[in-house]
């Protein structure tokens, strides 16, 4: 039916229309955990377009956890200029120092090891797990609370509704196959991010292009763009 194969659905648009985007492994290759950590990072509070350009500088400088880790604070705040929001740059150092000195350089793989380490909260520590590691879990941002909202009409405002949305999220993670890993979760996570991006935008979402839009509910009542609701101010 067709709300099960929306996960599939979701894949084999991806499979054709995902961006390139410089910390994204090629299809079927596993993603780098440092890649994907140092750009998660960098796009907490800044635009994939401004990020570009310090990924790929950070990468030449440091090209793994080990190197950034054995880096000095300051250099690191030097190379950061321009990007903003400096605690992160303070986090990503001392984040690189732990992983060096407590986890010999190795990043941890699940969910519950990577918050531990500083700068990685909720939402970070999701989409490292799903995007490096596999792990069937789907990291929630505001692209895909719109793209959810929408797809389910939830009427609950945020922030309220957040708990709701991430369990709605999940069910667009293709089955597992291999327990808990092996579920592509990390490409259905980019998959919904770039929908987000590129389809169902904030104002006139592109619905006729959308993989998932014979049964979006937002769509079908034509109130697709009222989504998210917000709690008023
Ligand atoms: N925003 C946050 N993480 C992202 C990712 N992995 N791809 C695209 N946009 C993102």
């Amino acid at each position: 039916d067709q709300q099960a194969d929306r996960p599939a659905r979701l894949l084999a648009w991806y499979d054709r229309h995902r961006r390139r985007l410089p910390w994204r492994a090629e299809a079927g290759e596993r993603a780098d955990p440092y890649r994907v950590w140092l750009s998660e990072i960098m796009l907490q509070q800044t635009t994939v377009r401004a990020v570009g350009p310090y990924f790929e500088k950070f990468l030449s400088r440091w090209p793994d956890v080990t190197a950034l880790g054995r880096a000095s604070l300051d250099d690191v705040l030097r190379m950061w200029a321009g990007l903003g929001y400096y605690s992160r740059a303070r986090n990503l150092h001392a984040c690189a120092v732990v992983v060096l000195n407590n986890h010999d350089g190795v990043f941890p793989d699940t969910e519950d090891g990577l918050r531990a380490l500083p700068g990685i909260g909720p939402y970070t520590a999701a989409a490292i797990a799903a995007i490096a590691f596999d792990r069937r879990t789907m990291p929630v941002d505001g692209n895909i609370e719109r793209v959810v909202t929408r797809l389910y009409a939830i009427e609950a405002a945020l922030p309220q509704a957040k708990p709701l949305i991430k369990e709605m999220a999940a069910t667009l993670l293709g089955p597992s196959r291999a327990g808990d890993k092996n579920s592509r979760a990390g490409d259905s996570a980019q998959a919904l991010m770039d929908l987000g991006a590129t389809i169902c935008t904030p104002k006139k979402p592109a619905c006729a292009l959308c993989p998932l839009n014979d049964d979006c509910a937002g769509h079908a009542r034509g109130d697709q763009e009222t989504f998210p609701r917000k709690a008023p101010k």
